[in-house]
């Protein structure tokens, strides 16, 4: 079966009362359940997991790596500055789509930098909690598991 680790950074469980007017009303627990719902329909599992912490997100690629097929990944924050995730997606050489509620490209400029898209798959951004399902759109296709 295929799995996927679905990946959320700093903030993230805040969705739903964070900048609602930027992130939408969707909270974290809502996208898990649509992206995990959408997923096994397609006989895929996904597993979540959301921390504030950098070095806990990096720990949690190196474990997808004995296990997931995967990763649906919104880093937040860490997608301008994360030198160290960007580092373990490389040296895990997992699949990972990057995916943002918001569209970081007609946002401040800070924003359009991606220090992990160049190691991703590809990038998704700027459809609110649908970015998560066209991610998972997105792996599958990558996988050949569609
Ligand atoms: C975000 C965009 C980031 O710039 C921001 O820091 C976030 C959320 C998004 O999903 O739109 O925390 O990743």
């Amino acid at each position: 079966m295929t799995k996927i680790l679905l990946l959320h950074g700093p903030n993230l469980n805040l969705l739903g009362l964070r900048e609602p007017e930027v992130y939408g009303s969707t909270t974290m627990d809502d996208i898990n359940e649509r992206v995990t719902t959408a997923a096994a329909e397609r006989g895929v599992e996904i597993r979540p997991f959301q921390s504030n912490h950098e070095g806990a997100l990096v720990d949690a690629l190196h474990d997808a790596r004995t296990w997931a097929n995967g990763v649906i990944f919104n880093p937040g924050a860490y997608t301008h500055t994360s030198i160290a995730l960007r580092d373990a997606i490389a040296g895990t050489g997992l699949a990972v789509v990057e995916v943002h509620l918001s569209n970081v490209h007609a946002r401040e400029e800070f924003r359009h930098k991606s220090m992990l898209a160049p190691v991703c798959v590809g990038q998704i951004s700027g459809f609110g909690w649908r970015s998560y399902l066209l991610g998972l759109d997105a792996i599958l296709g990558h996988l050949g598991a569609d």
